[in-house]
């Protein structure tokens, strides 16, 4: 989405949203729900000088204005003016969208906080997506967010797969804003897994890395459902939309620096990157549904977090409690 007219339909908890970028280049989100019948406009990515509603053929531009309704002459009291898109509340930060949808939320640099000072090194705003991907899990959508930010499980649940990447993380970071993040140091990328007679190691780290952040990958949880592991080379991010109280919606994203994208082996290459996240991934939904069949009990308890490799874990859910009670 960098054009003018670009546009993506998406949903965000249920409801559907488009953002698109309007003449002004201006980045904007509106409900995509037409103004005259509720109809949905868009629907996936594309390009577009207009919106036409494919009901009645309502036309509006892209900064949400009505601009024509046939046949409307004869309705009184009818303004064009009156019946725009739905303008939803989006900020750009970091290359990361953040709508609201009822526009209540308290202030995007409030909630993030400290978030872009930390992420600075990784230049988060200069990666592109490789890869979208979009899936249903059958456990409580904090359990996946809670597996992700956590260390202790790496040499149970992927003993042959990711726990050989990382040693002892460092504790999780003192921050200010609603979000945890802990950095955990190896060699590599955290991207692949690689055998020892693997030729390629892994693309060129991110240029604007130094020091120890070229050195392990930062597990960040932005409060309460976007989280991502920003490594040497790369970003996997996840969110995470509930669908029911055990059923979650997972949309992941792999994000390279451009330079990365635009080498000729870039699509050969990137297939290793797939095919670790798909076996990591496997390893860790199976656990997870074991994890959600436990707390179908209403004799389950909450125990004790592990303070080294849990820290992001305990901070979520004293947030949690926070924002609840
Ligand atoms: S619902 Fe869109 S023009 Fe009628
Ligand atoms: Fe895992």
């Amino acid at each position: 989405m960098q054009q003018p007219g670009d546009y993506t339909a998406l949903e965000v908890a249920g409801m559907p949203i488009i953002l698109l970028r309007d003449h002004d280049n201006i980045l904007r989100a509106f409900a995509n729900s037409c103004s005259h019948r509720g109809t949905k406009l868009l629907e996936g990515q594309g390009q577009c000088k207009a919106i036409r509603c494919p009901f009645h053929s309502w036309t509006f531009d892209l900064d949400g204005s009505l601009l024509g309704a046939p046949h409307m002459q004869e309705a009184k009291n009818f303004d064009l003016a009156d019946h725009p898109l739905t303008p939803v509340r989006v900020q750009n930060r970091d290359g990361f969208i953040f709508v609201n949808i009822d526009g209540q939320a308290m202030d995007l640099d409030e909630w993030l906080g400290d978030f872009s000072d930390l992420h600075a090194p990784w230049n988060l705003s200069d990666l592109v997506t490789a890869r979208c991907t979009s899936f249903m899990v059958d456990f409580n959508w904090k359990i996946f967010l809670e597996t992700f930010n956590e260390y202790y499980h790496l040499s149970t649940v992927h003993p042959h797969s990711i726990d050989y990447l990382y040693d002892h993380p460092d504790p999780a970071d003192d921050v200010i804003g609603e979000y945890t993040s802990q950095f955990g140091s190896h060699e590599g990328t955290g991207g692949l897994i690689l055998d020892d007679d693997d030729a390629f190691r892994g693309f060129e780290p991110i240029k604007s890395l130094s020091g120890r952040n070229v050195k392990g990958t930062r597990y960040s949880w932005v409060y309460p459902a976007m989280t991502f592991a920003a490594s040497t080379d790369s970003i996997w991010m996840f969110e995470v939309s509930p669908i029911t109280p055990a059923r979650t919606n997972v949309r992941m994203t792999l994000a390279f620096p451009s330079s990365t994208v635009a080498r000729p082996d870039f699509e050969q290459h990137v297939q290793q990157y797939y095919k670790r996240f798909d076996v990591a991934l496997r390893e860790d939904i199976a656990v997870q549904e074991k994890q959600q069949a436990g707390y179908n009990s209403p004799l389950a308890k909450q125990g004790r977090f592990c303070p080294e490799q849990e820290p992001s874990v305990a901070n979520f859910a004293r947030w949690l409690v926070e924002s609840l009670i």
